[in-house]
């Protein structure tokens, strides 16, 4: 994810920026850039790579002065290189902003300002802040209403700094959707996305509000809102984390931190891409495709993990709501086994946090060579995967740290949602049912929410279990690969044998497993399986099984047979895997912090699996 640093006071500004964006760096980025305003003019430096490499380029030296703005970025629009590093600026090079976030509606008003004659440098959604600043500044506004202006046209999410050579002791910071912390400083002001690149010089930090407006100038600030309401309550908070804990945001793992951005996370993936009245997917990066897609008959996903889990949910939602025949393959298999793949009848699609699985991508590499469609959903922008592949849709949940994927699950499943309203819309699904899936999509990160407020009953649930060393996690239908992801995250951080499965499988083998030391983890909203999902537990109980469910609110029936019961809300089934996975992701997480194991980097596992 893109960090930003701004300051404006009486010390060099290069230094404090520097120092802010190396602070930023475990954010994950591929590009970084800096501008500094000094007598009348802004000189700028960019670099592909490190900050290192920005702290040392020749530019520097040119970059003098108390007020400037700094950028790390993680390509969203256009790939990693210095002319869409930010940086940005406008066709006179006195405007210059940086931004996090993305701008849905830059495409129409980058044609619009092209047509009276603006000439933009890069690829990028941000320049087109700095290019209408210029425009309504022109126009006669003064900054600070050009900004204002500038930002009402503007449709998703932003934090963002802007600077110009007109008003050259102001700053002003913006928010929507995006972090934006304002240090307080004396007579100085460091302005970042997060609170580690303000903490070196000083703990009294302010937190912009959505919507509002910070102008900062001469050791003194305002803030309004975007329609010019004066802000006067804002209180000064004093953070006293240390450079660690501002890493995490305050949480004592990435992992931790990570579940809880899950809501942001899926507004992140949703952004732009519902479109409720006419019940549809907008998918961008299919448009190029999206006649072929009409035509083929069947889908092959593949992936590694936790993302063939994603993808195994994936099938079902497609097959149910598209009626297009899904088969869903781990990576490493499906390149032996001689798929039999077809031209114009096919498509592959492959899932990736990374983009840089090597077995995933030797699933593009066989569709390629057969002549069939590949398509991917995949998190880091530029990776490998993204590059090879036919048409892709990029995940936009920022990094993650974390070794167990948690955000970029759930961004997955929200992802293959679309995907499944998409090919529903293009095929047999009513307008009636496109609509309920939007409008339910729509909700889920507010489930979400609601879900975290249960981590602390979760973490007593945890301590009850976490000395058991055996756990089946089960599930049907769409939270049968729950179940099995469910099983990965407690063994992959805390190292508890688990295992997971189909309740409908228990009688098959698995129960003779089950007496008192072996609990399980059934996964039983109440779905279109729920009855047969309350027999099998029937069946563990009958054995002495210990059970914990996860059922859905205002359900009287599982605690009748479950020994410990958590509920999340009522959603359609084809989502409930979005929420149902959550509880599962504390319950490891938990379990993993008290057997004293490191959640964040669990022995024999790496991020990026970039061997065979
Ligand atoms: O980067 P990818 O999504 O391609 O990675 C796939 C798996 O290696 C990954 O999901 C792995 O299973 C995670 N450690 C699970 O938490």
């Amino acid at each position: 994810m893109c960090g930003i640093v701004g300051y404006i006071g009486k010390r060099e500004a290069a230094p404090v920026l520097l120092d802010g964006l190396k602070r930023l760096e475990y954010r994950g980025y591929d590009s970084a850039g800096i501008a500094i305003l000094k007598e009348g003019a802004i000189n700028v430096a960019k670099v592909v790579g490190r900050v290192k490499q920005l702290a040392e380029s020749d530019r520097m030296s040119t970059l003098q002065g108390t007020t400037g703005i700094a950028h790390t970025r993680w390509a969203t629009h256009g790939k990693p290189s210095e002319r869409n590093a930010h940086p940005h600026g406008d066709c006179t090079s006195t405007i210059f902003v940086v931004h996090n976030g993305i701008i849905e509606n830059y495409k129409e008003l980058k044609r619009n300002l092209e047509e009276e004659g603006h000439t933009f440098k890069s690829e990028t959604d941000t320049e087109v802040v700095a290019h209408l600043v210029e425009k309504f500044k022109k126009e006669g506004n003064d900054f600070e209403t050009s900004v204002k202006k500038s930002l009402k046209l503007v449709k998703g999410a932003y934090a963002i700094l802007v600077m110009t050579t007109s008003e050259p002791a102001t700053l002003i910071a913006a928010r929507l959707s995006s972090p934006l912390r304002i240090g307080m400083g004396n007579d100085e002001f460091i302005v970042a996305s997060d609170p580690s690149a303000i903490l070196n010089y000083t703990q009294e930090i302010l937190t912009l509000k959505d919507e509002e407006v910070a102008v900062l100038k001469d050791g003194e600030f305002t803030i309004t809102s975007l329609n010019g309401d004066r802000v006067i309550d804002r209180e000064v908070e004093k953070i006293d984390w240390d450079m660690e804990q501002a890493e995490k945001g305050g949480f004592a793992h990435f992992m931790l931190k990570e579940i809880f951005e899950q809501p942001e996370t899926i507004e992140n993936s949703l952004r732009g891409r519902v479109i409720v009245d006419e019940g549809l997917a907008k998918l961008g990066g299919f448009n190029a495709v999206k006649d072929e897609l009409r035509e083929i008959e069947r889908l092959t996903i593949v992936a590694c993990g936790t993302a063939y889990y994603a993808g195994q949910v994936g099938e079902y939602m497609i097959e149910e709501y598209a009626e297009l025949p899904v088969e869903t393959c781990i990576a490493s298999e499906f390149r032996y086994r001689k798929p039999i793949l077809t031209p114009k009848k096919d498509a592959v699609l492959v899932l990736s946090q990374s983009g840089e699985t090597a077995d995933t991508l030797a699933a593009v590499s066989e569709a390629r060579e057969k002549g069939v469609l590949s398509l991917g959903i995949v998190n880091v922008t530029g990776s490998t995967i993204a590059q090879n592949t036919d048409a892709g849709i990029y995940n936009h949940a920022g990094p993650e740290i974390g070794v167990a994927s948690t955000k970029v699950f759930v961004s997955q499943l929200t992802v293959l949602s679309l995907l499944a309203l998409f090919f529903g819309r293009q095929r047999h699904m009513s307008l009636t049912m496109g609509k309920r899936i939007a409008e339910e999509l729509l909700k889920i990160p507010d489930h979400v929410r609601t879900i975290l407020t249960m981590n602390d009953s979760i973490l007593e649930i945890a301590k009850r279990y976490v000395n058991y060393s055996d756990f089946y996690f089960l599930g049907r239908k769409y939270n049968y690969p729950i179940a099995l992801e469910g099983a990965l995250k407690l063994k992959e951080i805390s190292y508890i044998h688990a295992e997971g499965g189909s309740s409908g499988e228990l009688k098959h083998g698995p129960i003779a497993m089950i007496d008192p030391n072996f609990p399980s983890i059934f996964i039983c909203p109440k779905d279109s399986v729920y009855e047969k999902n309350l027999s099998n537990m029937e069946e563990v109980k009958a054995r002495q099984g210990k059970i914990i469910a996860i059922g859905t609110e205002g359900d009287d029936e599982l605690g009748k047979i479950a020994d410990d019961v958590i509920l999340i809300p009522k959603t359609l089934e084809m989502l409930t895997p979005i929420l149902s996975v959550i509880p599962l992701q504390f319950f490891a997480y938990h379990a993993a912090v008290l057997k004293g194991k490191d959640v964040d980097k669990p022995r024999n596992l790496a991020k990026s699996v970039t061997v065979e």
